[in-house]
């Protein structure tokens, strides 16, 4: 057989599909080695694949096409290979925001416990501190920060990266930026996945001390894609005095355990009413869980919050209430917040990768 059969060989090839899949087995890779004589053609696969079955398949489907040459004799060998785990995927993806310090996720079990007001006034106060400072809005289902933060516009665009916001001192980035926050997305897993990873690795962040990280309630894609795909110096919890939003937080801690990033502690949000007429605070629910909660489970207690009108107005408002009020109460109250984080990375490299 003569060179020019070699190509018709590797013709032949490239009109075979992978088993359920539109593409052919040269583009995948799959092919390692064709040689050919005029008596004989040998072929290497090299398949990676979880699925046995299919690469057998493409053999038999190769020795089957490649019947057409003629009464020549056709060998196939076939090397199944395991493909990466995800966890190596993970540990070989490119570190999609290397100018970033320390990344610090705003949790909570269950929805509504103030974690996008927690997030937002954190990283304002972080700003106000001196540090260089990123808001990251990750909760694709429900994005709130651009309210809370006051931005009704599209993000500019430079070559193909989003340029952030800078409002309040800090940067921000949103997906309600771009989607059109009436009509209801329904993600799935990968997208949920490839839309955080482009609000980290597409956008132009620039060299950030800190970056606060507003999760959605739960333990679903988003907190894996997180943990996963970013360094997280930790995880803050928010919860509500309620016992059921406590039990929520135990959740929320738990999966942080599990995937190895540290939770540097929970904060107890609405814990007293802050009467605007008398300035006097009112539990108006049970008070002093979080700190049960955080003592129970041997993790920090950061502080607490009150329920105060001014701090829902500042959200309301996109004046987020640290930014309308530096010195106030609530000011003071974030301030040590804040300092509660500085101090808890500060000890800290620049975390790895959590692989698990
Ligand atoms: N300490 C507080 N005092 C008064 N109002 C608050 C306080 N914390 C949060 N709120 C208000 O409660 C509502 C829910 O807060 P927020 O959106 O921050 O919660 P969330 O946990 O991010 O909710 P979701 O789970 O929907 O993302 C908002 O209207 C917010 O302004
Ligand atoms: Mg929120």
């Amino acid at each position: 057989m003569t060179r020019a059969s070699e190509e018709r060989v590797w013709e032949i090839l490239k009109g075979i599909k992978f088993p359920g899949m539109s593409r052919d087995i040269v583009s995948f890779g799959f092919v390692d080695r064709v040689e050919a004589t005029a008596e004989r053609v040998h072929v290497d696969l090299s398949i990676a694949t979880g699925n046995p079955e299919a690469a057998e398949k493409v053999r038999a489907d190769v020795e089957q096409a490649l019947a057409e040459l003629g009464p020549i004799q056709v060998e196939v060998r076939l090397e199944v290979r395991t493909p990466p785990s995800a966890a190596q995927q993970v540990a070989q993806s490119p570190d999609l925001i290397p100018e970033v310090q320390h990344v610090v996720a705003v949790a909570s079990g269950k929805g509504g416990v103030g974690k996008s007001t927690v997030a937002t006034n954190l990283a304002v106060k972080l700003g106000q501190l001196g540090h260089r400072v990123g808001l990251l809005d990750a909760d694709i289902y429900g994005p709130s920060l651009p309210m809370m933060i006051g931005i009704d516009e599209q993000p500019k665009v430079d070559g193909n990266r989003l340029i952030p916001f800078e409002k309040h001192g800090i940067k921000v980035m949103s997906l309600g930026f771009i989607l059109d926050v009436d009509q209801p997305v329904i993600w799935r897993g990968p997208m949920v996945m490839k839309a955080i990873e482009q609000m980290l690795g597409d956008v132009d962040w620039g060299p950030l001390d800190f970056m606060i990280v507003d999760l959605p309630p739960g333990t679903g894609d988003a907190q894996l894609t997180i943990s996963q795909r970013v360094p997280l110096s930790g995880a803050v919890i928010v919860t509500t005095p309620q016992d059921i939003a406590l039990i929520d937080a135990r959740k929320g801690l738990a999966m942080f355990q599990k995937v190895s990033v540290p939770v540097m502690g929970i904060i107890e949000n609405m814990s007293g009413f802050v009467c605007p007429h008398c300035g006097e605070t009112t539990d108006v629910f049970k008070s002093g869980g979080g700190a049960r909660t955080a003592e129970t489970l041997g993790c920090p207690f950061l502080g607490s919050v009150p329920l105060d009108p001014a701090i829902m107005r500042g959200g309301d408002e996109g004046v987020p209430v640290v930014a309308a009020e530096p010195d106030g109460f609530h000011g003071e109250s974030f301030k040590q917040l804040a300092e509660a984080v500085i101090a808890g990375v500060s000890s800290q490299q620049r975390p790895k990768l959590s692989i698990f």
